[in-house]
């Protein structure tokens, strides 16, 4: 049997795009495989938010010829598939760089695979086009491989950030209709698959199709699939603040299947870099949605995406994101070294934060963030929650789950409990994950 090795960079879309396409290469006849030697297709499924994206891509695909020319030897073929977002924005530039990859195919054209892995038998192929006909209705139907499962409902952005490629790479926003997200939802969870994440570049931008022609908002979404029979938990991710709605922060009070964490970026604590940031929001805004989101949910577990550096930050400045998290208090979060991507506005900015500043920057406020990471955790200690079981555990007779507040969790049960909620109360913590046991006697919490 063919075999081929997906490897996916990056965010939760990129995750769900390189599911999508070991699907499409199954339907083909390829078995997915986790080791690339023994891989007649090797996909990157690339990131070019990452740091030097396109360099990592070259040096990649450099140790992925030598392993071409070794299979060659033996006479085994080799496709070399170059995909995603590095794809999308380098084009035939990766071709001219690296003879030995076979096909580059951008995020809205990768269910064309077959017909470019076909072609590139006679010359090698580039595929980044924004094609009209819906990638998601060409797509084989959806196989999954575990208990949560992402889900694309909207791609693309057009809020143009000034220091993001996402709206270059991944286009306009596009939401998907309803009716095709539950069919989607429903072939997953007779998958086995009992938690949904719904994904989107902005997310609660949602406004696909509803069942009467008239768009529908995420919450709206969210109703249709509660009613699938044995899915039990929706989480959706990423948002932006401007789309915040009313009838979004209520569903997080009102829908029983939404758990109870949000991830909204803001990025800066300051509203003079916020607005060269583009973001058009300010610092008190964000603070005043928080608040908004605490009414409806006050254990809410909230997490961010920070920049710091952002060209012109004045130390003054990235105090103000000091004092906005200490204000808030975040159960996790992401934070990153502003960095220059080639084509966004910001990149043309000639003052530039100083490499040890930003660096300084970051090691303070990666200790405020683990240290809120941490007490968020430890709160948790002697509280029973539920678990839902998505695997073994690292030890024999451990399982591993999560709780509603996305916190790993280990536990001695059978592995008959994968797939179900099971009250767990906490005993402890560590790095990464919570420790418990089974509660079958008590009240669950959250
Ligand atoms: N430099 C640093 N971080 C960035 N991000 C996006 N672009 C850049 C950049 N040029 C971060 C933002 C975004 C997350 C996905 O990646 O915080 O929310
Ligand atoms: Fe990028 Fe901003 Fe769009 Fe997020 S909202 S994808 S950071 S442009």
């Amino acid at each position: 049997m063919k075999k081929a090795f997906v490897k996916s960079y990056g965010c939760q879309m990129n995750a769900y795009d390189a599911a999508r396409m070991a699907d499409v290469l199954g339907a083909e006849g390829y078995a997915a495989t986790d080791s690339v030697e023994e891989a007649d297709v090797v996909v990157l499924n690339t990131c070019h938010i990452r740091e030097k994206a396109a360099e990592k891509v070259f040096s990649e695909v450099g140790r992925l010829r030598v392993l071409k020319a070794e299979r060659a030897k033996e006479c085994l073929d080799t496709r070399i598939v170059v995909a995603g977002c590095v794809a999308q924005a380098e084009g035939s530039e990766i071709l001219h760089r690296s003879p030995a990859v076979d096909v580059v195919v951008g995020p809205q054209s990768y269910h064309r695979l077959p017909e470019l892995l076909a072609a590139s038998r006679t010359k090698r192929v580039v595929d980044t086009e924004f094609p009209v006909e819906d990638k998601f209705a060409r797509l084989p139907p959806r196989r999954s491989r575990g208990v949560t499962g992402f889900l694309t409902v909207q791609e693309g952005c057009d809020k143009f950030c000034a220091f993001c490629v996402v709206p270059y790479t991944r286009g306009a926003e596009v939401s998907r209709p309803v009716a095709a997200i539950v069919a989607e939802a429903e072939a997953l969870v007779r998958e086995g698959v009992r938690e949904i994440t719904l994904i989107g570049q902005n997310v609660n931008a949602y406004h696909g199709e509803g069942p009467h022609g008239s768009p529908a908002s995420l919450p709206t979404l969210m109703e249709a699939l509660a009613h699938i029979p044995g899915l039990l938990r929706l989480r959706y991710t990423t948002s932006h603040p401007n789309d915040m709605g009313e009838d979004l922060i209520q569903a997080h009070g009102s829908q029983p299947l939404l758990m109870p964490y949000l991830h909204l970026p803001v990025q800066s604590g300051s509203t003079r870099v916020l607005q060269a940031m583009n973001r058009k929001h300010t610092a008190d805004a964000y603070s005043r949605l928080i608040e908004r989101v605490r009414r409806v949910r006050p254990d809410i577990a909230l997490s961010s995406d920070f920049i710091v550096g952002f060209p012109g930050e004045s130390d003054a400045e990235f105090e103000e994101t000091m004092r906005l998290v200490a204000e808030i208090g975040f159960a996790s979060a992401y934070s990153f070294k502003y960095s220059p991507r080639p084509g966004t506005p910001a990149a043309e900015r000639a003052d530039a934060v100083p490499e040890a500043v930003k660096s300084e920057r970051l090691a303070r406020l990666q200790t405020l963030l683990d240290a809120q990471r941490h007490a968020f955790s430890a709160a948790m200690v002697g509280r029973v929650v539920e678990v839902l079981v998505e695997k073994a555990g690292r030890h024999p007779g451990q399982v591993a789950g999560k709780t509603p507040h996305l916190l790993a969790v280990q536990f001695d049960a059978p592995t008959s409990t994968i797939g179900t909620l099971v009250p767990v109360r906490i005993v402890g913590t560590s790095a990464n994950s919570l420790f418990g046991e089974v509660a079958d006697d008590a009240a669950v919490a959250a």
